[in-house]
């Protein structure tokens, strides 16, 4: 082009006559047919000049692509099978498909490309539109995603159907932006997702993610990078890989540098090859070794990035691949084109070729017999399935279901309904569009494997998009066995981690601004943590309890003399003795009722006496099981009101006894009064509704409730009744105590009267009892609630009742059974006398 580069920009927007489509008849870019496809296909590669945009050089300048030259091979075998009718005939019966290819060497060149086809649409020969001059139907290609966007959206504004083969950026999924684009090439969307899982499934969580500077790079590192937080998975360091500048070296160095800092095993690199084979020499040249490498599709099975030398050494490589795919009879239409390419352009008429930009000729390319690579056929299957689709929205446009098809004339437009709902399978590989137009196919997981410095591909796994379903064989990677540990004759899968898991019962404290990175701190008591990774400990229920470090909690004990406890059942049998002798005293008591022994102790007093140590002793049941609402109703009032009313008939009868003997000289004529008109009984009844009303009123003021105590002890629960030590139930004990002295007063004024009537010793004694076992077990609440104090507490009323009937009762009734020449008139008596004399 030379002198003047900009004309064949001007002619592309004048239209396609002059850019002299016709004349590339024997290029091997052109085939006439009924209806026609437009080919962007990479046939060289060509930097753009970067100060002007819409100038460029002919694509013939760059370095010729031979995985271009594969594609678009695919392309014309496919068409020439539906011409043929070799794999379908039923497929366009009658219809000859034909095509006109761009090389697509830049973005200009794209650009470029896109005007034409569009010119030629505005501005086409009107009038009759079928046959050889009809512009082309729907557009194929072209490869990278930088390539795609202009004619996308230039396409997208007329509604022409574009099917990408190559194109996988996922901003091409916007319907919006990018209404008639199709591709037969998973989006990235699913590319990361399929990445994701892959670190999820060998939990690397702390990785580095690399991606080069164009728009399939950028956009998949941003697409991973926000995917990756939702999934735990932490970025140490993001680099962008430049393309061609100045200064890309120190970059490049850089980037490794930083590498090496943060310490990960795991590297993801989201580039296209042509890039990242610049950066891999560079890895290799600073000694970056052993690592793990996370390919894309675009790269990890490219030749380009494997013929590096020495890059065996950078670690183990695993990435995301197309799926494997045979196109039958592609190889031997590949090795024929030669002789059919050069038949062509001896018949052909390439003049403009050699001005223009599409000055490529495919004869040029088949010379050189480019090696077809799994790479190659694997891109190249999609180039062919998105010819077929085209052929299939054509077979519906024109009827052909019926066995003939009707040539009329179809506008692009009229195809993209069509293709949206094409449905077919090109060998056992389902072709169809969801509403993104983008392809139901998945990925294979794929890795290098190195016989010394041979190179070749293990499939190792497969991903299916619709379930995001990771199939993978861990052992069939070949973890670089001179950088990780060998356990067990097995090599061991790198870990890529930034803190190692936290030891059960420890939660995490994240120490920077990575999720991934914390310290682990254990559960103090009383919580728990049950998954790995949590950071909080979860608080226990109440009844339940934990240690510190705890992955669970525990039941808490419950604290109760249950009935059938060992301790209750001899507690019990402690309490039927005391009943039976309560029940023994008694008996013997009515027997003797008329004795002076009998008389002296009170007479029918102390059966009143012995009932009220009944219902003590009862009360003492209230302790059993676990507390309801009547037992902790009656609990204490009822040992309260018996044992006052016990206590009060015992001062009485001591105040009656120190009158008879001390005060009756002195006040005799009240004293008479008093005994005579039923004082001791109206005092005993006195005494005992006192105790009764106040307890009535703090019970009804402030019913005590079943109660449970958490905060005791940590691991149990220690049932009571609530209230227990209310104002009223002070008032209840202060006003027992006042009696206690009072009895004592009493009994300690008669302590030089006569035996039979000196009860000091016996009262002091029961007395004494009862203070003592109240007092210890007050003592042992204060620092104990467990089922040895609430048996402290039974034994305390047992001991008060056994106190009084052995101090009190016991003497009194051994007297009357065993020494019953004690118990008569004549010897009281002689004992008046004998004290009545020592006394003057
Ligand atoms: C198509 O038919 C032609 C002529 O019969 C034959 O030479 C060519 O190999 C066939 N191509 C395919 C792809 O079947
Ligand atoms: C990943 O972690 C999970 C649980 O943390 C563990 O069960 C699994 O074995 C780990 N996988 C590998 C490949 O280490
Ligand atoms: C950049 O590094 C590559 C590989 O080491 C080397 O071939 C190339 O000459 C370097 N380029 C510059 C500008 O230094
Ligand atoms: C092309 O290369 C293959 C092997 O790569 C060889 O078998 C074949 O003969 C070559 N063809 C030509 C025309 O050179
Ligand atoms: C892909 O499939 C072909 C044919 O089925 C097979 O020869 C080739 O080994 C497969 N590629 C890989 C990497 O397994
Ligand atoms: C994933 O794929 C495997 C094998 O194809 C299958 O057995 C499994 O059920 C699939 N899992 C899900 C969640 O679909
Ligand atoms: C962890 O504890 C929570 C809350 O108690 C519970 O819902 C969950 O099922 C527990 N998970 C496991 C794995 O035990």
């Amino acid at each position: 082009m030379g002198v003047f580069p900009g004309v064949c920009v001007i002619l592309g927007w004048l239209g396609p006559v002059m850019t002299g489509y016709q004349l590339t008849e024997g290029t091997g870019l052109y085939l006439s047919g009924d209806y026609s496809i437009a080919g962007l296909f990479p046939l060289h590669n060509l930097a753009p000049s970067s100060s002007n945009m819409p100038y460029m050089d002919a694509c013939k300048k760059g370095k010729a692509n031979s995985h271009g030259y594969h594609l678009i091979q695919a392309m014309r075998f496919a068409v020439e099978e539906i011409n043929n009718g070799t794999k379908n005939p039923t497929l366009l019966p009658g219809v000859t498909l034909g095509y006109m290819s761009y090389d697509i060497c830049n973005i200009p060149a794209s650009l470029l490309a896109t005007v034409d086809l569009l010119a030629q649409q505005l501005q086409g020969p009107s009038g009759e539109k079928t046959g050889g001059d009809q512009w082309p139907v729907a557009v194929i290609g072209p490869d990278s995603s930088s390539f795609t966007f202009p004619p996308a959206s230039l396409l997208g504004s007329y509604l022409v159907p574009e099917i990408s083969y190559e194109a996988s950026n996922q901003l091409l999924s916007n319907k919006y932006l990018y209404p008639s684009f199709f591709r037969t090439i998973p989006s990235d969307k699913n590319q990361v997702d399929a990445m994701i899982r892959l670190l999820l499934r060998f939990n690397w969580t702390w990785i580095v993610l690399l991606g080069s500077d164009n728009s399939y790079g950028l956009q998949g590192m941003q697409t991973l990078y926000q995917q990756a937080s939702q999934y735990g998975i932490c970025i140490a360091y993001q680099g962008v890989i430049p393309d061609l500048t100045a200064g890309i070296n120190k970059t490049m160095n850089n980037i490794v540098k930083n590498i090496v800092k943060v310490n990960v095993n795991t590297i993801v690199v989201f580039s296209s090859k042509t890039i990242v084979s610049r950066f891999f020499p560079i890895v290799i040249e600073q000694g970056l070794s052993g690592k793990v490498w996370i390919g894309t599709e675009d790269w990890s099975v490219a030749t380009l990035v494997s013929n590096i030398p020495r890059i065996n050494t950078i670690g183990t490589v695993v990435g995301i691949a197309i799926q494997n795919a045979t196109i039958p009879g592609f190889q031997e239409f590949e090795s024929r084109a030669l002789s059919t390419l050069h038949s062509l352009s001896s018949k052909g008429t390439s003049v403009l070729g050699e001005k223009c930009l599409q000055s490529t000729d495919l004869y040029s390319m088949a010379v050189q017999n480019y090696s077809l690579e799994e790479y190659d056929i694997t891109s190249a299957f999609n180039a062919y399935k998105a010819v077929y689709a085209v052929a299939h929205a054509l077979h519906s446009a024109l009827g052909c279901d019926s066995g003939k098809c009707q040539k009329i004339e179809v506008q692009p437009w009229q195809l993209l309904p069509l293709l949206k709902q094409v449905r077919f399978s090109v060998g056992n590989s389902p072709v169809y569009f969801d509403q993104n137009g983008d392809p139901p196919t998945g990925y294979d997981i794929v890795t290098w494997i190195w016989r010394e410095t041979e190179w070749s591909l293990r499939i190792v796994g497969s991903y299916t998009p619709d379930m995001t379903n990771l199939t993978l064989d861990s052992d069939q990677i070949e973890w670089n066995k001179m950088y990780y540990i060998c356990r067990n004759d097995l090599y061991q899968v790198p870990l890529s981690i930034c803190s190692p898991e936290c030891p059960t019962g420890y939660r995490q404290l994240q120490t920077g601004q990575h999720k991934c990175c914390f310290d682990c701190l254990a559960c103090p008591a009383q919580t728990f943590v049950n998954n790995t990774g949590e950071i909080t400990c979860q608080a226990c229920e109440p009844y339940q309890w934990s240690p510190a470090q705890s992955t669970t909690c525990l039941n808490r004990t419950i604290l109760l003399l249950a009935w059938g406890a060992p301790l209750s059942i001899a507690l019990l049998l402690l309490l039927v003795l005391t009943l039976l002798m309560t029940f023994g005293s008694g008996v013997v008591f009515l027997l003797n009722m008329g004795t002076p022994v009998a008389k002296s102790a009170g007479g029918h007093t102390c059966l009143v006496m012995l009932l009220a140590l009944t219902m003590a002793t009862a009360s003492a049941l209230c302790q059993f099981g676990l507390p309801s609402q009547p037992a902790c109703l009656l609990k204490q009032p009822l040992f309260s009101f018996s044992f006052t009313v016990c206590l009060a008939c015992i001062t009485v009868r001591s105040f009656q006894v120190v009158c008879i003997f001390k005060l009756s000289s002195k006040l005799p004529r009240a004293y008479d009064t008093w005994a005579k008109n039923y004082g001791p009984e109206v005092t005993v009844l006195v005494l005992s509704a006192t105790i009764l009303f106040i307890s009535v009123v703090r019970v009804s003021r402030n019913p005590p409730q079943p109660s449970q105590d958490l905060a005791f002890y940590a691991d149990s629960i220690v049932t009571e009744c609530s209230n227990t030590l209310s104002v009223g139930a002070m008032i209840e004990l202060v006003y027992l105590s006042l009696l206690s002295v009072l009895c004592f007063a009493f009994s300690y004024m008669g302590k030089d009267l006569p035996a039979n009537y000196n009860e000091t010793k016996f009262i002091t004694f029961s007395l004494m009892i009862y203070m003592i076992s109240w007092i210890s077990f007050f003592t042992v609440y204060c620092i104990s609630r467990d089922e040895f104090a609430m048996a402290m507490r039974v034994l305390a009323i047992v001991s008060s009742v056994l106190g009084i009937l052995c101090g009190y009762f016991m003497p009194k009734v051994y007297i009357m059974v065993l020494r019953p020449q004690m118990n008569t008139q004549a010897h009281f008596q002689n004992c008046i006398q004998m004290y009545t004399m020592k006394k003057n």
